[in-house]
């Protein structure tokens, strides 16, 4: 890996990201984990550089976090509020990104309640020939690349703290509940999840898990390991292994066999334009997480939940609280490290060797 360089300008979706890019991230994140347990947690690496936070959408943890990772770095950092700024008199978003390209950002990080904003911006960018990086933080039901990746980096840090890498998730069964169609969480993290080599088992009910999945993957009699009994395998008309490792259930009791580590998504109601649920209580009787539903799972299992969640909903209150069991507070702090790689690959263009020195 020596003087090795990173080569990938904006960060849109992980849908083409390779093997060798995630290990990337997760070392250079365990470098800037390292960082920030120590004393003086800042580092002068990207000095210099400018960094915009467009958002578009409300956000507290990404935005915060991506903050908060560029300060550490050294950055500068410029925050942009939809209600404070000129949108409201009419600016279009690539005239804002172009604002800020003006003032020298280095990075943007944009989140929009629309797909495909961050892409657009980055089309942009490269059209007028400049060096900025685009890093999608969420657009609408598409993609949330650095969520994926803090729950990746999570995910293999329970497995192996000092050395996280997407091998040690090969084979194990990880379980995403609840709202997939409305998720740009979920989406993103399929494509990770199946880059290690394990089986996701989605479940929810059947308006809420998407039906472009079922068209798009055709389903198949095949069976697969531990899913065999109750597992209906999307595998599609050209089977690539990768898909072979997707399974859909419509009960969450298949979903959570054997599992070993479950990840609950938020009901989000903001972008429901349809009745597609009979009442959140009966939603947390058919799916929501709770210990006794947790004893169909492997022992040690793990619970995931990328936040704002809805308390007694897609998950108890009491688990949501359980040091043993809950990830969701060390899914915030990772959050900071992964983006600080996520921000120092983009910026320097470099691999980090080892620790930061
Ligand atoms: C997610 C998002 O905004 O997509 N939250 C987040 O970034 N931590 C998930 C959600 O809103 O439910």
């Amino acid at each position: 890996m020596a003087n090795a360089t990173w080569i990938r300008r904006h960060i849109l979706s992980l849908a083409d990201f390779l093997p060798v890019e995630y290990n990337t991230v997760l070392q250079t994140a365990a470098s800037f984990r390292e960082v920030l347990s120590r004393r003086t947690k800042k580092v002068p690496a990207l000095q210099g550089h400018v960094v915009a936070n467009l958002f578009f959408e409300p956000s507290t943890r990404t935005r915060s976090s991506f903050e908060l990772a560029a300060k550490r770095l050294s950055a500068d950092v410029l925050n942009f509020a939809p209600g404070t700024s000129s949108l409201s008199k009419g600016e279009t978003i690539l005239d804002t990104a172009k604002t800020y390209l003006a003032m020298g950002a280095d990075i943007m990080v944009i989140r929009h309640r629309e797909a495909g904003v961050p892409q657009a911006v980055a089309s942009a960018m490269e059209e007028i020939g400049v060096q900025v990086g685009v890093f999608n933080a969420g657009d609408g039901q598409h993609e949330h690349p650095s969520q994926a990746l803090l729950d990746l980096f999570t995910l293999c840090s329970v497995l192996d703290f000092e050395n996280p890498r997407l091998e040690l998730l090969k084979d194990k069964k990880i379980a995403i509940v609840g709202d997939i169609l409305h998720s740009r969480v979920a989406r993103s993290n399929i494509y990770s999840l199946i880059a290690t080599g394990a089986e996701v088992h989605l479940a929810g009910p059947p308006t809420l898990v998407p039906k472009l999945f079922a068209e798009y993957f055709s389903t198949q009699s095949q069976t697969h390991g531990r899913a065999k009994e109750h597992a209906t395998p999307l595998t599609p008309t050209n089977a690539s292994s990768k898909q072979e490792r997707l399974f859909v259930h419509w009960q969450i009791e298949p979903a959570l066999e054997d599992a070993d580590f479950v990840m609950t998504l938020r009901l989000q109601k903001e972008r429901m334009t349809a009745h597609l649920l009979p009442s959140l209580r009966e939603y947390h009787q058919l799916y929501g997480i709770t210990s006794d539903r947790l004893k169909l799972c492997r022992g040690g299992v793990k619970i995931l939940h990328p936040g704002p969640v809805n308390r007694g909903v897609e998950i108890s209150s009491e688990l949501m609280d359980d040091p043993e069991l809950s990830l969701i507070s060390q899914q915030v702090t990772s959050g900071v490290a992964v983006r600080m790689a996520l921000l120092y690959l983009m910026g320097s263009g470099k691999v980090l060797n080892g620790h930061w020195s």
